[in-house]
């Protein structure tokens, strides 16, 4: 299809699939009545809901009822924090986390200090990574519950998952629950959740080619947890409220498509991200690469996150700059754009401030082409340039 833009935003959003289009466009035509309802109407609705639950289920290799639907990640990383925080703190009120988690998991944890959580944040080092030591050390008699974030989505770094699964094997029952923000990762990585033990997990659909507005949690089958809101009990009483059902439909439309060949289509990503970073570095030396090196393996970094700064170049100048001219990415940092009052990651790993400064995230799917690659390098090889003249500045 002939684009007059170039959407590199991939972090941010996807763009939904034609087939989560029809699949939304079915849900809202036969199957609009309310899953809840007795009627013939109702039962189809509901039908077409456990047939969603199951393909969500199929593409994490769990069990259909260990699947709860949510409005996003956001929602299910409160509801899994705050669940089981809640559920367990009366066996102990120790929380470990990273320091970079997203704000849906980090601010939970900051919220539940005030319930009385102890709460380790671990430090990441420059590359966005925890180190697995670190973790096993902070794991306490007292730990109920930690949460790693599987990618990390401004620079792309994978955490040391299975390592940190097995900290957690190791400690004597009782043992700490895993939650695993897997956002990032659903679709790109070539991690495998089959391996991990973890007890509960949270995606977004939008983030897979689905629509906004729909995600899960996984809740390993046997755990319980207290829901957020109190309501009519839909999804077994974990999460109140009419479910989505046309949002859903998406979401079991884009897990099909992953299932189905999505995953493949996403292996290219790796060769796509090293393109774009050995061309802006081929024209442009002095940039620098945030996150893990290009030639990181997969369980170090994503595949489709690059993170980079330019010397000179106000992240979000540049990302103004490439606007103007058809191509989408957005500032590493959140911060550059104050929108909100949460630092981004770079702001809080062991870099130099201006390196947080002048960062951007180009963000892959698997629909970029080589082509918009080599489009995107050499805007970027005019632009810099003439940007750090009108700053009259230079290195970092
Ligand atoms: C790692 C991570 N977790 C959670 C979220 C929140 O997801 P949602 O937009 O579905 O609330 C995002 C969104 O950017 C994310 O990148």
């Amino acid at each position: 299809m002939k684009r007059d833009w170039i959407y590199l935003d991939n972090s941010a959003t996807t763009r939904p699939l034609p087939e989560v289009r029809d699949a939304m466009q079915k849900s809202l035509q036969s199957g609009f009545a309310n899953p809840s309802s007795l009627h013939a109407l109702g039962a189809r609705a509901e039908e077409q809901l456990e047939m969603s639950r199951r393909s969500v289920a199929r593409l994490l290799q769990v069990r259909p009822d260990e699947i709860y639907f949510t409005s996003g990640a956001t929602e299910a990383n409160n509801t899994a924090l705050r669940g089981a925080y809640r559920a367990f703190a009366h066996r102990g009120q120790h929380i470990v986390t990273t320091a970079i988690e997203h704000p849906s998991v980090r601010a939970v944890c900051t919220a539940l200090q005030t319930e009385g959580a102890d709460v380790t944040f671990l430090p990441a080092d420059a590359r966005g990574r925890i180190d697995p030591d670190n973790f096993r050390e902070a794991l306490r008699e007292d730990t109920v519950l930690c949460s790693i974030m599987a990618v990390n989505n401004e620079v792309g770094s994978v955490q040391p998952l299975e390592e940190v699964s097995s900290a957690i094997a190791d400690r004597p029952s009782p043992r700490p629950l895993l939650h695993v923000d897997a956002v990032q990762a659903i679709g790109r990585s070539e991690f495998s959740w089959t391996d991990l033990k973890c007890d509960l997990l949270s995606l977004s659909a939008h983030k897979f080619h689905g629509p906004k507005g729909a995600g899960a949690l996984y809740v390993r089958r046997g755990l319980q947890i207290p829901p957020l809101m109190a309501g009519g009990g839909q999804e077994r009483g974990l999460r109140s409220g009419t479910e989505n059902t046309p949002a859903i439909s998406g979401m079991a439309a884009a897990a099909r498509w992953l299932i189905e060949g999505g995953a493949d289509a996403c292996r290219a990503l790796r060769s796509l991200r090293r393109r774009l970073a050995e061309l802006i570095l081929d024209a442009l030396p002095d940039a620098q690469i945030n996150g893990p090196e290009i030639d990181s393996p997969a369980g170090v970094s994503a595949p489709h996150i690059l993170g980079m700064s330019f010397a000179g170049v106000a992240g979000e100048v540049l990302v103004h700059a490439l606007a103007e001219r058809g191509i989408y990415i957005s500032t590493g940092a959140a911060c550059s754009s104050r929108a909100y009052d949460h630092p981004g990651t770079l702001e809080l790993l062991p870099v130099r401030e201006e390196v947080a400064e002048t960062a951007v995230r180009f963000s892959l799917s698997p629909f970029n082409t080589q082509k918009e690659i080599e489009y995107t390098a050499g805007v970027l090889e005019e632009v810099v340039p003439s940007l750090r003249r009108v700053s009259g500045r230079g290195g970092i």
